[in-house]
């Protein structure tokens, strides 16, 4: 994997619109990030054309389904060659056993805990009675002992996570610059906090895609790091 931890999360539906937008900041991030809307949108096709821009990619397909058919999806993504895969680990011990044997020597499988969209009520309502904190420390950990490489977790969580899987794989998403461009109502984690905090992955998407120039704002989260 490429030095820059930063992955750049293309979070459009638009195939054009997202080589432009590599194509402007390649040589200042250390990945693309791909998630369920490009890939319904543009499947294999839209993975290869981004593979020839030479970044490693990391498909967030947040996969979740019985052992046996999220095995054969990894089979069929193998192809692909991707470095990153994400899988529920709410689709339990089974299934991330599965998902890891079946995924490519090169390839990281990591465990997403609990969605940020979903708080307590939500979780009450699916019949889970822990709140979302107790509930993503126990998904950590059976992704931990199922044999996943890491998980997906909050800049506020890693550094905590970190100290009891020292050798996990931590994507972090959520970033921020430290710009005064946030106001004052949001504690943000920067990119260069999560990194020492022990990420190793950062993924950051409008700070770069919305940028007006986002080479600029690549370079300047690069610089950070
Ligand atoms: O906010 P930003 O555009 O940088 O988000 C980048 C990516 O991180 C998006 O693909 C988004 O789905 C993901 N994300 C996440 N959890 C959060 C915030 C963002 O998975 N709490």
């Amino acid at each position: 994997m490429n030095h820059n931890p930063v992955f750049l999360a293309l979070d459009m539906p638009r195939l054009d619109a997202a080589e432009a937008l590599v194509r402007k900041v390649s040589g200042h991030i250390g990945g693309i990030k791909l998630g369920l809307e490009f890939f319904c949108a543009h499947g294999h096709h839209g993975v290869h054309e981004l593979h020839k821009l030479g970044l490693p990619i990391f498909l967030d397909l947040k996969l979740h389904d019985i052992p046996n058919t999220v095995a054969a999806a990894m089979q069929a993504i193998h192809v692909l060659e991707p470095s990153i895969v994400t899988v529920h680990a709410a689709g339990g011990r089974a299934m991330m056993e599965d998902a890891k044997a079946a995924a490519g020597e090169n390839c990281k499988v990591v465990g997403v805990t609990v969605l940020t969209s979903l708080d307590d009520d939500d979780l009450t309502a699916i019949g889970v009675k822990s709140d979302p904190n107790e509930q993503a420390l126990r998904l950590a950990e059976l992704a931990h002992s199922a044999g996943l490489d890491g998980i997906v977790c909050s800049g506020h969580e890693v550094g905590a996570v970190h100290k009891q899987w020292k050798d996990g794989f931590f994507v972090v998403p959520g970033l921020r610059l430290d710009d005064g461009k946030q106001g004052d109502q949001k504690r943000i984690v920067t990119p260069r906090q999560a990194r020492d905090a022990g990420a190793s992955v950062l993924v950051i998407g409008r700070p770069i895609s919305r940028a007006e120039d986002p080479m600029a704002a690549a370079k300047a989260i690069e610089a950070t790091l």
